[in-house]
């Protein structure tokens, strides 16, 4: 597609020479959603409409500061730009091959009336898929070091509406399941956060490229609206920083549909191109592991007698994934510093060089490498950034030099250091300078107990994925996911960027824990892959599981790179139906998954490419499967089926349905 690039400047110097109240206006390139920068009183506000119905009433934007007065009044407009943008871009993976970036962009540029002239700016971007607004620090010489106490950032709505979230400056940090309340019930809670309009419209905010300042929590006003909370220091401090600097992208995604929702890509375009050139080094991959049999407690991951990670265990599984077309296994608890009991500790012993005693980490990346196979490194921190960042360098040179190319990099703690909040800049700034380690060793990285995702993928495109909810390991040792879970994620967590959730579990009964189980069928489990983006995929469950039953063939054939995907239908909390082209060729795929009732759909196969004729291999529970009772029972069909024809897509409860839609001819 065509690069438009134009520029408008419009310098006002007439309106803004007095102090009378001002707005200006800008526009989505469709003209449905309209941004009122309003600065009456001198005050700062904004507002924004969506089809001429107001969303955001009047919200307030400034900051305080230690030791200086605060930007929110007493500012005076020097000059405004307005300028539009278009062109597309392509991401080397990803659940769309090729992006629109489209958007007007009005830049205002404020210095303060009074003897610090202190400057700064607001920049609003305002895409057909929502709007995202940054302030900016510029150079100058009255404003250098400066420390934020407090971002003034609201989002205010119109009404008392219902929202999904998960509380902030909680203990297990993401993993939570997700609460429906009204607004003005909402805690402090982490972003994004999903709303419903009363009028049906679908709202998420969150932010895009989150470097070098603190994330962003939301904490309610009790008037219908949010207010910005940034994760502080241990000192209390929200964000320590010298001009010029700036702020992460607030993000307001605005739809007609919850699918419109997952359809937006409004957080990666806000994100800065590529800075990684050829990235052709980068393969999204399937991948198995020594995990699920530790979690289930048939392995230890610190050593003894039942030590998950040796060496032999190692190459069974190599020989599996080897056989199967995996690419990576996972091994964890492989190092040395594993406390043999209660691994929750702080995490100064462990060493990210040396092997466990029973494990060679050479010797099994040798084998694998003669199979074709390799290693997912794991790298568990227990949160010890400072033990971590002391050894990286040895552990990433040693990954190069036995060809490991791939890390899962755990922090499991409350707070990083014992100290400071994972999402603190603190935390912020520790997994950039991680991601760009890697980088630099052409290894791609797969965070457990990260921050949330903002978009750096575009950036850093080695950031394949990330935990940042709860996952699959909850089934395994906690009262576990409700069936609704995963029907909520597609709207909240997953609008953030791709999750490792590790779906694939086959014996959802959990035969040797009574009182664990997972609470789906064993087609919903196939469809998690279709519906649930991830580069990076696992099939989770131990690979006896997966001998000899045909089911495992959806999770051998099923892509992990796309070129493009449709929502068909969807539902927040109830059901969510995706259809995704494989970028490889000419195939379909289909995941479509329910909460805990049963649903019946005829979906139009409108999505398939009208040249081509498929063959349907349909995985879907059987008649008497629900996720409680005979919860492994499945049927697979197939047919011969072409665009426009009806799929009669039964769902039990807690189930789903997975197709591969083959292209014959
Ligand atoms: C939590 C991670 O999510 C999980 O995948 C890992 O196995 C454990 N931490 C142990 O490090």
């Amino acid at each position: 597609m065509k690069y438009i690039y134009v520029t408008y400047l419009f310098i006002l110097l007439a309106l803004l020479s007095c102090n009378e109240s001002k707005k200006l206006e800008i526009n989505s390139p469709d003209g449905k959603i309209q941004v009122i920068f309003d600065n009456s009183n001198s005050k700062l506000n904004y507002s924004v409409s969506y089809n001429e119905n107001e969303i955001i009433s009047k919200s307030k934007l400034g900051f305080d500061f230690k030791n200086q007065h605060s930007f929110d009044s007493i500012l005076q407009i020097e000059n405004f730009s307005i300028r539009t943008f278009d062109t597309v871009w392509e991401q080397p993976w990803g659940e769309q091959q090729f992006i629109r970036e489209h958007y007007n962009e009005l830049n205002i540029c404020f210095t303060e009336k009074g003897d610090d002239k202190r400057k700064f700016s607001i920049i609003f971007r305002v895409f057909d898929d929502g709007i995202g607004f940054r302030y900016v620090f510029p150079k100058q010489d009255n404003l250098d070091y400066f420390e934020i106490t407090n971002e003034k950032t609201e989002f205010n709505f119109s009404e008392n509406t219902k929202a999904w979230w998960i509380k902030s400056f909680t203990k297990n940090r993401y993993e939570q399941l997700y609460q429906l309340t009204d607004i003005n019930d909402v805690d402090t809670a982490h972003t994004p956060i999903t709303i419903e309009t009363s009028d049906g419209v679908y709202v998420s905010i969150h932010e895009a490229e989150l470097t070098d300042y603190a994330a962003m929590s939301l904490a309610a006003t009790k008037k219908n609206g949010f207010q910005c909370c940034l994760s502080p220091w241990s000192d209390g401090i929200k964000v320590k920083a010298t001009a010029p600097h700036q702020t992460p992208w607030r993000t307001i995604q605005i739809a007609k549909t919850p699918g419109d929702l997952i359809a937006s890509n409004l957080i990666l375009n806000l994100n800065p191109p590529n800075v990684l050139g050829d990235v052709s080094w980068l393969k999204p991959m399937k991948y198995i592991g020594i995990w699920w049999g530790i979690h289930i407690g048939k392995w230890s991951f610190g050593p003894g007698i039942n030590h998950g990670a040796t060496t032999e265990r190692a190459k069974e599984y190599i020989d599996f994934a080897f056989k199967n077309g995996f690419d990576e296994i996972l091994v964890e608890g492989w190092d040395k510093g594993w406390p043999s009991d209660v691994w929750f500790d702080n995490g100064a012993e462990l060493n990210f060089i040396k092997s466990a005693a029973d494990y060679d980490l050479a010797e099994v990346q040798k084998y694998a490498k003669s199979k074709g196979v390799s290693i997912q490194i794991y790298h568990e921190t227990m949160a010890n950034t400072v033990n971590y960042l002391d050894q990286i360098d040895t552990a990433f040179n040693l990954l190069s030099d036995i060809g490991i190319q791939s890390a899962k990099i755990g922090h499991v703690g409350f707070k990083l250091d014992q100290k400071e909040y994972h999402d603190s800049q603190y935390g912020v700034n520790y997994f950039r300078k991680v991601l760009k380690k890697a980088a630099e060793h052409k290894i791609s990285v797969n965070f457990h107990e990260p921050i949330k995702a903002t978009g750096e993928r575009r950036t850093y495109p080695n950031m394949f994925s990330r935990e940042g909810a709860r996952g699959q390991e909850y089934n395994a040792w906690s009262e576990g996911n409700p069936p609704e879970h995963t029907c909520i994620l597609p709207f909240t967590r997953l609008l953030a960027g791709p999750m490792d959730f590790t779906p694939g579990i086959f014996d959802v009964n959990i035969k040797s824990r009574p009182y664990n189980r997972v609470k789906t069928t064993l087609a919903k489990q196939l469809a998690l892959y279709v519906v649930i983006y991830s580069p990076i995929q696992m099939a989770a469950d131990l690979i006896e599981n997966y001998q000899n039953n045909p089911a495992f063939q959806f999770i051998k054939d099923v892509p992990v790179d796309w070129e493009t995907t449709k929502v068909i239908d969807a539902k927040i909390g109830d059901y969510v139906i995706v259809a995704r082209k494989d970028k490889n060729n000419e195939d379909w795929y289909l995941g479509a998954i329910t909460d805990e009732n049963e649903r019946v759909f005829k979906v139009k196969l409108d999505f398939l490419d009208s040249d081509k004729r498929y063959e349907a291999q349909i995985y879907r529970d059987a008649d008497v499967a629900d996720y409680i009772n005979n919860s492994t029972a499945y049927e697979i069909d197939e047919k011969l089926c072409e665009k426009g024809e009806i799929l009669e897509c039964r769902l039990a409860k807690g189930g789903g349905m997975a197709v591969r839609f083959k292209a014959i001819e």
